[in-house]
């Protein structure tokens, strides 16, 4: 049987290092394999949970997309789709939702970790939650069960939803028989968080990102804002706890890295190390910049490129959503 593996990210925020190197990246391996075949796509209905400004909704969608095909994602080859376009998910949402235990989403971490913060700021308890952000993981688990998704690669924080994605579909299979596959995580455990210029994960959130296509001067700038001990130049230096050194890592060659490596034992200023860091990085970014902001420019290109996946994608939701109204009922 092929083995399909799936991923999506919303389009909340700039695409920034810690998405590349914690989701993109290893999702990018996964598509070129080709014992497997890869769906990927922009959980534009997700962001909607947070974004609700027209303008900039629509810009980070196409900034999502862009970055994936600047990266080099292939089209052709993978299933890549904006999950909108695909209204099988939605129904797929609703069915699922009437066998999803209401306790089960109470425990999400998301929403958990937002009544914990109003309650410690003495607020209601759901101030400031929608039912779209509560009912989130359920149309996750949408996404994944309607494609029949074996493997979902994404970074650790996901996990618990990929997790209750497993729960909603098993009990779901207990009362219908053998419906949905039951998919499993893939977490990268090498480069599983990246952290971000003050040196907590690097995050949207807590506004220390460094945006993936930043331009070049504005790259350096904020390489030179990483946190840094106060170490002299010629003091020896620990590789394993040194923020640059994690960044140098994932752009620089086998060679490289050894040589960096050799220069932190032996004393290197942190100023050297930030403008090594910017040339491997900027190295690597040159060419895919140029084609985000080619296709940033070019939305009806990404329009197209989208439209095709979504029929590729329906291709298969469509005769799989006939199967599971079968199963509940409401077709013969
Ligand atoms: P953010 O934390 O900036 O809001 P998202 O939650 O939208 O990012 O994450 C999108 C994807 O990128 C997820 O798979 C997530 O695990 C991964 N990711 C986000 N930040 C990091 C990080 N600092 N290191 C590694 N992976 C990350
Ligand atoms: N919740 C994921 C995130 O925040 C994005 C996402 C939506 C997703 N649907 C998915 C990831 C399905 C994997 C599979 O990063």
């Amino acid at each position: 049987m092929e083995q399909i593996v799936l991923t999506g990210i919303k389009p909340t925020g700039q695409i920034h290092l810690g998405n590349y190197i914690g989701a993109i990246k290893p999702a990018l391996k996964l598509a070129e394999n080709n014992n497997y075949q890869a769906a990927y796509f922009i959980a534009d209905y997700h962001g909607l949970t947070k974004i609700h400004d027209q303008e900039e909704f629509r810009t980070l969608t196409y900034g999502v997309a862009s970055t994936w095909l600047a990266l080099g994602l292939d089209p052709e080859k993978t299933i890549f789709y904006r999950q909108s376009n695909v209204p099988e998910i939605f129904e797929l949402s609703w069915i699922l939702s009437c066998f999803s235990p209401k306790g089960l989403l109470n425990r999400a971490h998301a929403y958990k970790g937002i009544v914990a913060s109003n309650k410690q700021a003495g607020k209601e308890v759901d101030d400031g939650v929608n039912m779209g952000l509560f009912t989130y993981p359920i149309l996750m688990a949408a996404d994944i069960l309607a494609f029949q998704a074996n493997m979902v690669p994404v970074g650790k924080d996901q996990i618990q939803h990929v997790e209750i994605a497993r729960d909603i579909a098993d009990s779901f299979n207990h009362q219908y028989g053998e419906t949905f596959v039951l998919p499993e995580y893939i977490v990268d455990e090498e480069t599983s968080i990246l952290p971000g210029l003050d040196g907590r994960k690097m995050s949207k959130s807590y506004h220390n990102t460094i945006p993936l296509f930043e331009e070049p001067a504005k790259l350096q700038k904020l390489i030179n804002k990483i946190k840094t001990d106060s170490l002299p130049p010629e003091a020896p230096k620990d590789t394993e706890s040194s923020i640059l050194f994690t960044l140098y890592k994932e752009f620089a060659s086998v060679e490289e890295i050894a040589q960096m490596r050799k220069k932190y034992e032996s004393g290197i200023g942190w100023g050297e190390v930030k403008k090594e860091l910017f040339a491997v990085m900027n190295r690597f970014l040159e060419e895919p910049r140029k084609k985000y902001q080619e296709l940033m420019a070019n939305p009806e290109k990404i329009d197209l490129i989208l439209q095709k996946g979504a029929e590729k994608a329906r291709a298969r939701t469509l005769p799989f959503l006939e199967e599971v109204r079968k199963r509940i009922g409401v077709l013969r």
